[in-house]
């Protein structure tokens, strides 16, 4: 019987999560996943939300379960997967009925999908918040026309984190604008974990804390303006022991960081658009450069280690943490300076002040400071988020944290690339005059490129001579 208000098709975590998410906030689903067997296990394990899930073993079958129009969700690995999903589900439906790409996109794949869609209904949703987020309530970004958002809003909005009683779900824009977001998210990401990474060094190497004293640290911060989802989870990381050693598992664990490639597509579409996000770029090269271990352990061999240890008087605590909330700030700043240009260069309009709020609750990059941000960008969504009075007094008050512990790592050796990348670009930000007249001069004189002049006009050319 076609009862079934949407479907998930690809019952792997993420997709699993969702649905019983789905059920579990009173609307049938229908499902279904490559592998009968798992379809089958998955609804065996359902517990009282069985009753809700129609599990099924053709596309055939999953279509037949649910009511007209149609709306199908896909949580299939991001790529190759989502085309062949598409091109075999798209014949058995109507014209009316929609597929809604809820994986971790390119943004890009999502604009030709919507393309190819023509007037097919079409969506690419970004989902944040890992499983647990997809399970109860993940922060959501939709992307697509706006009518089809519509169609399906009230069961995504259901199944979103809230905040406040408010919906973690939004409609982002036009085409690939949810998952454009949901890559800035992961950038914003990347640069948060790297700069807790970076703290983690230097309280392990530098100040050679334990991981209990470490994780106890990550503990009270998290009381704190640093309160947030990543050091929650940071201060639990370093508290586990490794069952098999009794070892702290941050020793057990390799120093190596994977990657499925959103923080990199964020860093190439930032070059694209000239959107200045050096602490995200920093973080994606610290993920593969970490890969490299040989070259590391050989470049130790060659050189000797760094002296890494400090006496304890050089870096307290409450500057580690100061440091770590200027950081925070700027990397921020930088992901949403990102979104107002694409914003611009794509023609979306996107919505600042509320991406903000969608990230209040439910994703990864949850923290406190993002209700402020949101209410910083309502007020004046075109400024930089590092000049909104609130941020302003905030890094005002922290940065000399952020220089002292970029400084002293470099003397002792500890590498902090995002750190360090977060305060060049809030130094650079205020600097009314830079040093790019330099640059001008050497291309004037070597390829006649032209400058402007400070007292008036463009295509000036120097006195070089030969
Ligand atoms: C989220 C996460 C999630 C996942 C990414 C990043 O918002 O829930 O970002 O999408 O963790 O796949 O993973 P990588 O670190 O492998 O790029």
């Amino acid at each position: 019987m076609s009862t079934a208000e949407i479907g998930v098709i690809g019952l792997g975590t993420m997709g699993a999560a969702l649905a019983l998410n789905i059920a579990d906030n009173g609307f049938d689903v229908a499902v279904w996943n490559r592998t009968a067997e798992k379809t089958q296990k998955f609804h065996e394990d359902a517990g009282d939300l069985a009753s809700r899930i129609t599990p099924t073993q053709t596309l055939e079958e999953l279509v037949a379960a649910l009511k007209e129009p149609r709306a199908i969700i896909l949580m299939v690995p991001a790529g190759a997967a989502v085309d062949d999903q598409i091109a075999a589900l798209r014949p058995l439906l109507g014209r009316d009925d929609m597929i809604i790409d809820a994986g971790n996109a390119n943004f890009h794949d999502t604009n030709r999908r919507v393309r190819e869609a023509g007037d097919l209904p079409f969506l690419g949703i970004g989902v944040s918040g890992g499983e647990e987020g997809a399970r109860f309530g993940p922060s959501i970004m939709g992307g697509g026309k706006r009518v089809y958002w519509d169609r399906v809003a009230h069961i995504l909005e259901a199944i979103s984190a809230k905040h406040d009683g408010q919906p973690c779900a939004t409609w982002m824009g036009e085409d690939g604008a949810g998952h454009f977001v949901k890559a800035v998210h992961n950038g914003i990401e990347y640069a948060d974990m790297q700069m807790i990474a970076e703290v983690y060094g230097i309280m392990r190497d530098g100040l050679s804390m334990t991981s209990t004293a470490i994780a106890e640290t990550f503990a009270k911060w998290d009381k704190g303006p640093l309160r947030s989802y990543l050091i929650e989870i940071s201060g639990k990381v370093a508290a586990a022991t490794d069952p098999a050693t009794g070892q702290p598992m941050l020793d057990v664990i390799v120093d190596a960081a994977g990657q499925k490639g959103t923080g990199r597509w964020t860093v190439i579409e930032a070059q694209h658009l000239a959107a200045p996000i050096p602490a995200i770029e920093a973080a994606v090269v610290a993920r593969n450069l970490s890969s490299q271990r040989d070259a590391r352990a050989a470049g130790e061999a060659l050189f000797g280690t760094a002296p890494r240890h400090m006496p304890h008087e050089t870096l307290s605590l409450a500057t580690l943490e100061q440091a770590l909330i200027a950081g925070k700030i700027l990397c921020y700043a930088q992901g949403f300076g990102m979104i107002e240009k694409a914003s611009d260069a794509f023609g979306w309009a996107l919505p600042l002040p509320a991406i903000a709020e969608v990230w209040r609750e439910g994703c990864i990059i949850r923290s406190a400071m993002l209700d402020d941000m949101a209410s910083a960008l309502r007020e004046n969504p075109d400024r930089n988020l590092m000049m909104a009075p609130k941020f302003a007094a905030l890094l005002t008050d922290t940065h000399n944290a952020l220089r002292q512990t970029v400084a002293q790592a470099a003397l002792h050796g500890l590498a902090l690339p995002a750190l360090s990348s977060g305060l060049a670009y809030f130094d650079a930000m205020r600097t009314a005059r830079g040093t790019a007249n330099m640059i001008q001069g050497q291309r004037d004189f070597f390829g006649a490129h032209g400058f402007a002049r400070m007292d008036g006009g463009e295509g000036h050319h120097g006195p070089w001579g030969s």
